[in-house]
């Protein structure tokens, strides 16, 4: 038996005794997979100060305490309703929002569902054996955190699953835990959460670039017209805001460290006799990253794309933002020469936002270097760059967007992609893990201030007495 306590909710969990029972025959299942797939060495002897939302109100979602990672609460929280809320797009716009799955919308909408909750136990799964060499206990912390994060946003799909869907929505939910990343018979849905994270530049990279793309989803999805989605998917953005944080600040450490040791090397490009990472290294890890979670946003033009903003199921990011009638029947978007109905290219439209979002990240960490004195500029690559899905797919195009010969990109894959050797060199450099209180691996400057106004000495994760 779980008690409603073990789970913390604004759900009202205890009054719903069909849900309630539908979750402790799932909650076993999501335990037996953290053990398994979860944070690889750390479940049993370590206690990490980590944050646990036990409220939705602003007291409440940033409680702070050392916890063993199998003990932490993993709660079902969606963000207060707001009063006489209407459908903001698509056909139904004005109408009031659903408080039920509407019959002829349950397939895309389980199908929405289903694909963003295969993503969140996908990472934490991707990022299972960085604890064993991470560059410091904040560090630890913070890729802690992320991780029991993600695993409370698939509770928070599968709340949906179960409260909405009935049947189908439990085998979901099942499914959920059945698929693992990397695995060649049952692999997670989306390509970029099939390959391990093994280096932690990799690591914030990821939660830079393709945490964003969760950022892109969620707010599309808290537009939804099925309001216990839109309040599930609004909560979830909070968190996600630490996640971005995490990779922002953890890419700007390193880059501000490897600024220092350019300077101590008399402004040498070339860091790593010194023991820091080269920012070329820094730009390839930037051009996989951005490049795999732009394929996340789908095709240029879908049909499916204009159905979900149709029926509204799935709005633009900050819908009320946009200057126009958030029904788009008549308007039209521009793909290079190509005039597309704008309902089918909303992907696009979603891929521009995350492009600027990223944008403002890039020229932080440039404004950093300029300040240091040095010559070089991160830039994001172009939109056709190294893409596996959508029209430049099986094209070949270098960082600035020119075309090239197969053969060209084979030769020269190397200058633009993280590479075999990069891998190791960053594998080598973190070969000794950093577990004592305020000291931080050589690659990485330490954070301006600590988590909660901890200091940064602080002993974010320790070892049971
Ligand atoms: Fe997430
Ligand atoms: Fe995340």
């Amino acid at each position: 038996m779980i008690s409603a306590e073990r789970i913390p909710n604004n759900v009202n969990l205890s009054s719903d005794k069909r849900l309630q029972r539908a979750l402790e025959h799932w909650q076993p299942k999501f335990l037996h997979w953290w053990r398994e797939m979860g944070p690889h060495g750390f479940q049993d002897y370590h206690q990490v100060y980590l944050r646990t939302a036990i409220s939705v109100d602003p007291s409440g979602w940033a409680h702070f305490e050392y916890v063993k990672l199998p003990e932490y609460r993993w709660g079902i929280f969606l963000a207060e309703p707001v009063a006489d809320r209407r459908i903001g797009f698509g056909q139904f716009k004005g109408r009031p929002v659903w408080q039920e799955v509407p019959g002829e919308f349950r397939n895309p909408l389980r199908r929405l569902i289903v694909t963003q909750g295969d993503t969140e136990p996908a990472s934490v799964e991707q990022q299972r054996m960085l604890g064993q060499c991470c560059p410091s206990l904040y560090d630890l912390r913070n890729l802690f955190q992320v991780n029991v994060e993600e695993g409370r946003h698939l509770w928070a799909m599968v709340y949906l699953l179960h409260s909405y869907f009935g049947r189908d929505g439990r085998d979901e939910a099942e499914e959920l835990l059945a698929r693992t990343s990397g695995n060649a018979d049952k692999p997670r849905m989306l390509e970029a959460f099939n390959a391990p994270i093994e280096t932690w530049l990799d690591f914030f990279a990821f939660a830079m670039f393709t945490d964003r793309d969760g950022k892109s989803q969620l707010l599309s999805l808290s537009e939804s017209s099925l309001d216990p989605l839109s309040r599930t998917t609004r909560f979830m953005l909070t968190e996600e805001s630490h996640h971005l944080f995490v990779g922002d600040t953890g890419l700007s450490r390193i880059v501000d460290r490897t600024c220092q040791l350019m300077k101590q090397s008399g402004f040498s490009e070339d860091v790593r006799t010194l023991g820091g990472i080269d920012l070329p290294m820094i730009q390839r890890h930037v051009n996989f990253w951005f490049s795999l979670s732009l394929d996340l946003h789908g095709g240029e033009i879908s049909s499916n794309a204009a159905n979900y903003f149709i029926n509204g199921l799935k709005g633009r990011a900050e819908e009320q933002k946009h200057a126009d009638d958030h029904v788009l029947a008549e308007d039209v978007y521009m793909l290079g020469s190509q005039e597309v109905p704008m309902r089918n290219a909303l992907n696009e439209v979603l891929r521009d936002w995350y492009q600027q979002d990223c944008l403002h990240g890039v020229e932080r960490w440039n404004k950093k270097i300029a300040g240091h004195g040095i010559d070089f500029r991160f830039v994001l690559p172009d939109r056709k760059f190294h893409r596996h899905i959508g029209v430049y797919a099986g094209q070949h195009f270098d960082p600035s967007g020119h075309a090239l010969s197969a053969e060209e990109w084979e030769r020269r894959r190397d200058e633009w992609l993280p590479s075999a050797a990069d891998t190791a060199y960053l594998k080598s450099l973190q070969a000794a893990p950093v577990f004592e209180p305020g000291r931080f691996a050589n690659y990485i400057a330490p954070p301006l201030r600590g988590i909660n106004q901890k200091p940064i000495n602080f002993e974010y994760v320790r070892t049971e007495a």
